[in-house]
């Protein structure tokens, strides 16, 4: 289950009906929100397989972070869709999510600093030993599969013992990723997870995101970044101001073309006229659309 549909050519689009087996495990057809008379979130396609990593990008208020709460239970869709192994659902809690193996790992992870690693790891969870009433928690074995888990997921910390509040930011988003698959996750949502990380933290969490892909989770990678989603991505789908501007295969689209959407060439061109305006500011000096796509 290696992103086996990572490299066919011209493969999904939204209206092909999927065959039995390729069935996505969540799908969003024509989906949409709104939040009073304000539309967050309009006619929406999405489609997540096992064994796939599929980014969402999108500018600030681009509707990204409303498209997760539905998928992860926190809101409900007012329009269209939302389907859970081909079944309509309608999701009142995120526990109605988890419970179909959507794990969702935001960008503030809910982690108590000063605990230890283990402890974080099974936070809500506890093992425990020993018959009621003199149950207690079995601190070795959480211990010694928090270590098993996190080493499969190829992830080798020193000290499980430490407070998790230690580890850096990429440490972090690997352990609660590590967590997820743990507890049975099948669909994994990373709310921005590089947003806060310098380039050689990115490339960790990069690598586990790939790490979650490889042992068949489908993954819904949410960022800013064209180039953290082309390294690790198999579907794009670019929103803005709430619609889908663009959802190609990896096949169909080139990072230079996916960096274009996502800068949005047309409005650079307005901010070098607008900078235009400010005194002493020699736009023939400033780089054109094309070359800011290189950055
Ligand atoms: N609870 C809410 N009530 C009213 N409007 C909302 C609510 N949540 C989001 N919106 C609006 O919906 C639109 C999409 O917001 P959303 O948070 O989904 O964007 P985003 O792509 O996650 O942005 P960012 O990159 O800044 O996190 C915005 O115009 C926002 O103001
Ligand atoms: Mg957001």
């Amino acid at each position: 289950m290696t992103g086996k549909e990572a490299n066919t050519h011209g493969a999904i689009l939204q209206d092909t009906e999927p065959e039995d087996g390729d069935r996505p495990t969540v799908q969003l057809r024509n989906a949409g929100k709104a939040y009073g008379n304000i539309r967050a979130l309009h006619g929406v396609d999405l489609a997540v397989r096992p064994g796939q990593v599929t980014c969402v990008l999108g500018d600030n208020g681009a509707g990204k972070s409303t498209l997760i709460k539905i998928i992860s239970g926190l809101h409900q869709h007012t329009e269209g869709e939302f389907l859970v192994d081909g079944e309509p659902v309608h999701f009142t809690t995120p526990r109605q999510a988890l419970d179909r193996g959507i794990a969702t790992v935001y960008q503030d992870l809910a982690v108590v600093p000063l605990m230890p690693v283990w402890r974080n790891f099974f936070l809500g969870s506890e093992m425990t030993k020993g018959p009621w009433p003199f149950r207690r928690l079995d601190i070795e074995k959480m211990k010694k599969t928090a270590d098993e888990e996190l080493r499969n997921m190829g992830i080798v910390l020193d000290n499980l013992d430490q407070p998790i509040g230690t580890l850096s930011g990429g440490q972090r988003q690997c352990v609660a990723i590590a967590r997820a698959v743990y507890f049975g996750a099948r669909v994994l949502i990373l709310d921005e997870p590089t947003a806060a990380l310098g380039v050689k933290q990115s490339g960790v969490v990069l690598k586990y995101v790939a790490a979650a892909r490889e042992r068949g989770l489908g993954v819904i990678f949410i960022t800013h970044n064209p180039h953290h989603a082309y390294m690790v991505g198999d579907h794009f789908s670019v929103l803005r101001l709430g619609t889908m501007e663009l959802s190609a295969e990896r096949s169909e689209i080139t990072l230079e073309e996916l960096t274009n959407h996502m800068a949005g060439g047309t409005e650079l061109a307005a901010l070098k006229h607008e900078l235009s305006q400010v005194r002493g500011l020699d736009v023939d000096e400033l780089p054109d659309a094309r070359d800011l796509t290189a950055l």
